[in-house]
C-alpha cells in the first residue's frame, strides 16, 4: 500500500515536471509581458504612439507590419533576422521571393527603434518591437488584443534560403502549407486562425494571377472562384503585365480586422489559392473556416492564442543573440 502511494507520488512529480518543462520551452523560455517593466517602462507607449500615427495616415501599414511578424518568426524564429540589410557577410531575407517587392514597413520599425534608443539605449530588441507593433496594428484595425510576450533578443545572422523555403507560397498545396506550420510547432488551428490576417491588406496581381487564367495549367481559369469576382480582378490583373498592381484581400471590409475573410472563402471569393485550399482540401480546416465565419468572437479568441504561439517560435533569450542598436545591422 505504502509503496503504491510512493509510486503515485513519484508519477505525479514526474508528470508535473514534464508539464513544467514543456510549457517553459513552448512558452519560449523566459519571455514575459513584463520584461521591460523596469528597464524601459515607456517601451509599449513609444511603440504604440509611432504605430498609431503611421496607421492613421496610411491604414494599410497595419497589415504590412502585422505580416512582418509572420515573415520574421517563420525563418529561424522570432529574432528580427528579417530586418537585417545585406552587407558584412549577410544576405538579406528582404530579397527572398516571399519578401521581394512585397514586405514593407521597415522604415516604420526604424522610426520606433530610434525613439526607443533615445529613451532606453540598447534595451528593447528589434524582435520585440515587431511583436509589439503587430499587436498594436491588429487592435488599431479593429481586431483582438493580447499580452505580448517579451524578452526576445536579435539574431546576428539572417537566412536567405530559410526565407525562400520556410515561408509558405500562395500557390502551395494545403499539405505543403500545413507542413511549414507543423515544422515550427504550429497546427491546423493556428494555420486557419492566422490566415485570418488576410482580412486586411493587399496582394499584388502576381500573387494570384494563375487563378484567373491558368489554374489548371491548361490555360483555363479557376472555375472554383466566383465568376463576378474573377471578372473584377481580371480588369486590373491582365494575363501579362501589371504584376505589381494592388488589390484588397477582403473586398467587403478591406481595412477592418474581422471575420469577413472566412465568409469570403465560403462564398468563393478567396483571393489567394492558399486561402481557398483551407476550405477545399481538408475537412478539419473547412470546419474551422465555417466556425470563424459564423463567429467573430471565436475567430478573435483563437487568433490571439495563435499569434502568441507564433511569437514564441525559437526566441533567442538569455545571452544568445544581442540587442541591436540599429535593426538593419548587427552591432559592430
Ligand atoms: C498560410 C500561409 C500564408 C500565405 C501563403 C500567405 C501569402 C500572402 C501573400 C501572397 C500576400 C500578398 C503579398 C503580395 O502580393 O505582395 C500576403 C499578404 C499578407 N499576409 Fe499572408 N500569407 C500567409 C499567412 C499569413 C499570416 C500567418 C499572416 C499574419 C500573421 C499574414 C499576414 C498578411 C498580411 C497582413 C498581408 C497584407 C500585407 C500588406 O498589405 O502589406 N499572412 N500573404
Amino acid at each position: 500500500m505504502a509503496s503504491k502511494s510512493i509510486n503515485l507520488t513519484i508519477s505525479i512529480f514526474v508528470l508535473a515536471s514534464a508539464t513544467l518543462c514543456f510549457s517553459r520551452s513552448s512558452n519560449g523560455g523566459s519571455l514575459s509581458p513584463q520584461f521591460y517593466a523596469r528597464s524601459c517602462p515607456q517601451a509599449h507607449q513609444i511603440v504604440h504612439s509611432v504605430v498609431s500615427r503611421v496607421v492613421s495616415r496610411e491604414p494599410r501599414m497595419a497589415a504590412s507590419l502585422l505580416r512582418l511578424h509572420f515573415h520574421d518568426c517563420f525563418v529561424q524564429g522570432c529574432d528580427a533576422s528579417l530586418l537585417l540589410d545585406s552587407g558584412n557577410g549577410i544576405v538579406s531575407e528582404k530579397g527572398a521571393v516571399p519578401n521581394n517587392n512585397s514586405t514593407r514597413g521597415f522604415d516604420v520599425l526604424d522610426e520606433i527603434k530610434s525613439a526607443l534608443e533615445r529613451a532606453c539605449p540598447q534595451t528593447v530588441s528589434c524582435a520585440d518591437i515587431i511583436a509589439l507593433a503587430a499587436r498594436d496594428c491588429t487592435v488599431l484595425a479593429g481586431g483582438p488584443s493580447w499580452d505580448v510576450q517579451l524578452g526576445r533578443r536579435d539574431s546576428r545572422n539572417a537566412s536567405f534560403s530559410g526565407a525562400n523555403n520556410n515561408i509558405p507560397a500562395p500557390n502551395n498545396t494545403y499539405q505543403t502549407i500545413l507542413s511549414t506550420y507543423t515544422r515550427v510547432g504550429l497546427d491546423v488551428v493556428d494555420l486557419v486562425a492566422l490566415s485570418g490576417s488576410h482580412t486586411i491588406g493587399n496582394a499584388r496581381c502576381t500573387s494570384f494571377r494563375q487563378r484567373l487564367y491558368n489554374q489548371t495549367g491548361n490555360g483555363l481559369q479557376d472555375f472554383t472562384m466566383d465568376q463576378t469576382y474573377v471578372a473584377r480582378l481580371r480588369t486590373g490583373c491582365p494575363r501579362s503585365g501589371g504584376d505589381q498592381n494592388l488589390f484588397v484581400m477582403d473586398s467587403i471590409t478591406p481595412a477592418r480586422f474581422d471575420n469577413n475573410y472566412f465568409k469570403n472563402i465560403l462564398s468563393a471569393r478567396a483571393m489567394l489559392n492558399s486561402d481557398e485550399v483551407l476550405a477545399t482540401q481538408n475537412k478539419v480546416s473547412l470546419g474551422l473556416v465555417r466556425k470563424y465565419a459564423a463567429s467573430n468572437e471565436a475567430f478573435f479568441q483563437q487568433f490571439a492564442k495563435s499569434i502568441v504561439k507564433m511569437g514564441n517560435i525559437s526566441p533567442l533569450t538569455g545571452s544568445r543573440g544581442e540587442i541591436r542598436r540599429n535593426c538593419r545591422a548587427v552591432n559592430a
